[in-house]
């Protein structure tokens, strides 16, 4: 029996963790596996109703669950950073989820905003380091309010964290060998032995302290992967090359800071926030690694049942593939992409008139057929 905390949240949160659920239950009776899910009702509703973030109470209850599905936190009335802080920052603490991963694939059948760019050319995985830099809330004010008011916010950059990361990175570039050699490396690369890339992203002629340790750990780690390229961009030519040649990039590790801005770019790249998905991931299992979509609660959206579902879904593939089920994950990810083959049902960020349950139950269909 596998336990899955839910935190389905504000917003669009539940509408597409609904349909992340349903086909979840299709899959575990396919596949025979059993999964109970326990709600979680945190977000900002409970938080104007009663000022609770996340009671230990909860923590611990999400502590004991295998993994957690998570919609999206934030509320219109109540002030940025108040729930984004106390509740998802702190999930990914307390659990050690020092891993973001951030997987950017352009399905067949969705309009790619570039112009002459394919699905074959958008296909990458961001690896963002989820535990340090600018969101730990190292800093503060002097004189706050005044005319001289100081404030600092400070990136808190260690080496095993560092190295940890870039670590994880390269053992995806390997992993992602099976895929077979990236398209993006040069004939004189495959001569040398290269099968796949890791790019570091960073900004080392500016951030002369934090991004020279990223630097010399990316250089120490990368002697241990003969097989894989290492690269480097710094972040601001990584986003113009994500647009003119997405097809350059294979692994890219990033900070936690350009890793949330790179990755909505990625989104927009792969289709939109409807069909981004992600996960926080504690590697050594010591703790519940918790999946999610890259969109936030969309309070633009909300109420209207007209959210794609699709990042939710992918989420959940991406969570059975951490719990060691890559059966059913692979199953998951053929239905969506089959249900994205035809031209409908799509919810309207995809240009079509469908609702979220519709897309939900397309994808279900797709899986029972
Ligand atoms: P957002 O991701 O919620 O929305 C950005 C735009 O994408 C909006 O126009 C929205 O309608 C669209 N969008 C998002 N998800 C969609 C979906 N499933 N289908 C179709 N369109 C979708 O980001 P925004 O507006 O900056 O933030 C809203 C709230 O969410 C804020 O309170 C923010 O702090 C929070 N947030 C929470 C995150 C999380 O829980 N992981 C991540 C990002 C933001
Ligand atoms: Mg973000």
């Amino acid at each position: 029996m596998i336990q899955l905390g839910v935190v389905a949240g504000d917003g669009v949160g539940p509408e597409v963790t609904a349909c992340g659920l349903e086909v979840l239950s299709a899959v575990g009776r396919i596949e025979d596996i059993d999964f109970q899910t326990v709600p979680f009702e945190l977000g900002g509703e409970r938080y104007l109703k009663t000022g609770d973030l996340l009671p230990d109470a909860d923590i611990d209850g999400l502590r004991r669950c295998d993994a957690i599905l998570l919609g999206a936190v934030g509320h219109p009335e109540v002030p940025p950073g108040v729930l984004e802080k106390g509740i998802l920052l702190r999930l990914r603490f307390d659990f050690h989820q020092y891993i973001n991963l951030r997987p950017i694939h352009l399905y067949t059948g969705v309009e790619c905003p570039i112009k002459g760019k394919g699905p074959d050319d958008i296909n990458m995985v961001v690896v963002r380091e989820n535990n340090e830099d600018l969101y730990v809330g190292a800093g503060g004010f002097a004189r706050r309010g005044t005319p001289e008011e100081v404030a600092i916010q400070t990136s808190i950059n260690t080496r095993p964290g560092v190295e940890r990361t870039i670590r994880f990175a390269f053992e995806q570039a390997r992993r992602r060998a099976s895929l077979g050699t990236f398209r993006g490396l040069s004939a004189v690369d495959r001569r040398q032995g290269f099968q796949r890339q890791v790019t570091l992203v960073a900004k080392t002629n500016v951030l002369t302290f934090a991004h020279d340790l990223w630097m010399r750990a990316f250089s120490e780690v990368s002697s241990e992967y003969p097989d894989i390229k290492s690269d480097y961009q710094h972040v601001d030519a990584c986003c113009m090359r994500m647009i003119t040649s997405p097809e350059r990039f294979d692994v890219i590790v990033t900070t936690n800071m350009f890793g949330d801005i790179i990755t909505d770019l990625g989104a927009v790249l792969q289709g939109g926030m409807g069909l981004a998905a992600s996960g926080n991931l504690n590697p050594e299992k010591a703790a519940p690694s918790m999946f999610e979509p890259v969109h936030g609660s969309a309070p633009d959206i909300a109420g209207r049942g007209i959210a794609n579902p699709l990042a939710a879904i992918l989420s959940v593939a991406m969570m059975l593939d951490d719990l060691n089920l890559p059966r059913a994950a692979e199953k998951i990810r053929a239905a969506v992409r089959q249900v994205l083959l035809r031209p409908a049902p799509r919810t309207p960020d995809l240009g079509g008139h469908a609702t979220t349950a519709d897309v939900g139950r397309a994808v279900r269909e797709a899986l029972e057929a």
